[in-house]
């Protein structure tokens, strides 16, 4: 970043020194032209009134080989070309020699004759060099013609140049230098931020402590904070899941090895094989039922899981789910009952009815014997709701939120005779969320539970 600024800053002094130095060099090359154009104007218009071409012109009775050049002598200037020309573009005098040809063709020449006066700018044939006109028409006819040499534009900025170089060298360093100076202003409170943030993380810092130096990236530190956090507690549950899996699926797994070693040992009583069979059995099967949890949990993770979002009726899912878990409820001697209006939900059905499922099996299961379980799906206040209600177990207050947590179950043995793994209710907050439904729980231990979800 601050290798950035400062190359900007000196990008930015580049480019202002060369468009100021040509836009400059524009302008008063414009004046330096207009200047020496009007000096040769004074010079003509002085020189014209001083009557000496006139007179001169006048003695040789206006025959060009009687004029008597020598009395222009004293007139002769190393700077200034200056030219007589009669009528018909023949020279009559020049104080340089080299041009002595006709000059009627010249258009400093040919606006003279026909309106007085003329002017024009020519490059010359020395490199870089331009020649300014001014002519003037004399009462007598004949034209006097003023010229002088300067430079041109660019050689004007050759010429400068060395000085703009010096400049263009001295700005760029002063450019670098403050550049670093304030890249080094400019960061030296991210990196104290970034610093403290690490700080944070150690926990040598105690939490309160304001991060912000700048308050414009006070937005920016929040949402940094937010996500940093959202990462630990990501890590951390990932982590408890891994400990927490690998303890779930060891329990069955030990009791299967346990009992088939007995097995092959011949060290089970006679008569005692059914039972070690179904002990593995029901423990292979609750590996299975872990299995399929973590496979769905980790499914519905992946978001991007093509799923189809249909009008379902919440109340036709429900109904369906209950009359699945009839037997089961018959089972443990528990009274479930069902009531529903026709509610359009838009969802996926599979997931509704795992949702709907999983809620209503923990009202049975978690329940006691001659115990009812009330299954309504409807509308309430104008949104679609499903609502279980049992008169079971309950929940204490402090284990509310925590059992939507992974494997978390609030009588481990009890749930865990009765085949739970914990992920049920992990997997209905999932499937809510992504159906953005919310979730109510009120319980109240050994009165019993209901649980909404509001869509
Ligand atoms: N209606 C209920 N009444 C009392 N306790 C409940 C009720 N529903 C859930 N719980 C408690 O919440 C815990 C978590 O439920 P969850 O459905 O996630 O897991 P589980 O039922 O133990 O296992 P499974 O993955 O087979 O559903 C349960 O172990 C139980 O202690
Ligand atoms: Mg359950």
């Amino acid at each position: 970043m601050r290798q950035t600024i400062n190359l900007r800053l000196a990008l930015i002094a580049l480019i202002a020194i060369i468009a100021s130095t040509a836009g400059t060099t524009a302008v008063f090359y414009r004046i330096f032209k207009q200047q020496v154009s009007a000096d040769l104007k004074i010079n003509a218009e002085m020189l014209k009134d001083t009557g000496i071409f006139q007179n001169l012109y006048a003695a040789a009775g206006g025959k060009k080989e009687a004029v008597d050049i020598n009395a222009l002598q004293g007139l002769e200037h190393e700077k200034v070309r200056i030219t007589w020309i009669d009528g018909t573009g023949e020279v009559l005098y020049d104080n340089d020699a080299s041009g002595l040809q006709n000059h009627l063709d010249r258009p400093e020449i040919r606006s003279a004759l026909e309106r007085g006066a003329g002017e024009s700018v020519r490059n010359s044939d020395t490199m870089n060099m331009n020649t300014y006109y001014y002519a003037v028409r004399l009462d007598n006819g004949t034209i006097l013609r003023l010229s002088t040499q300067a430079y041109t534009i660019s050689r004007i900025f050759l010429e400068a140049a060395p000085i703009v170089l010096l400049i263009l060298g001295l700005t760029l360093a002063a450019c670098i230098l403050i550049g670093h100076l304030l890249s080094a202003s400019i960061m030296e409170p991210v990196k104290r931020m970034a610093e403290q943030f690490e700080e944070q993380e150690d926990g040598s810092v105690t939490g309160g402590q304001t991060l912000t130096y700048y308050k414009e990236l006070e937005p920016f530190v929040e949402k940094i904070r937010i996500q940093h956090e959202n990462i630990l507690a990501a890590a951390k549950s990932r982590q408890d899941f891994t400990a927490n899996v690998s303890h779930e699926l060891k329990t069955p797994l030990t009791a299967i090895s346990g009992y088939a070693e007995l097995l092959e040992n011949h060290l089970a009583d006679p008569g005692q094989e059914e039972h070690i069979a179904r002990q593995i059995r029901s423990n292979a099967e609750r590996l299975l039922a872990l299995i399929n949890d973590i496979i769905r949990l980790s499914e519905l993770d992946h978001k991007e899981l093509p799923r189809q979002y249909v009008p379902v009726d919440l109340s036709e899912v429900t109904e369906l789910c209950c009359d699945n878990l009839r037997v089961y409820a018959d089972q443990k001697k528990v009274n479930l009952e069902y009531r529903g209006d026709p509610v359009t939900v838009t969802a996926d059905r599979d997931l509704l009815r795992e949702l709907a499922e999983n809620i209503i099996r923990n009202a049975v299961q978690y329940n006691r014997e001659g115990g009812f379980v009330k299954v309504y799906a409807g509308t309430e206040n104008g949104r679609p709701i499903l609502r279980v209600t049992d008169d079971g177990i309950g929940i204490a207050k402090d284990q509310q939120e925590r059992i939507f947590e992974r494997f978390y179950r609030v009588d481990k043995s009890r749930s865990r005779a009765s085949g739970g793994t914990g992920l049920g209710l992990a997997i209905v907050k999932h499937i809510a969320q992504l159906h953005e439904a919310e979730i109510r729980v009120e319980s109240e231990p050994g009165k019993g539970t209901e649980i909404s979800v509001i869509f």
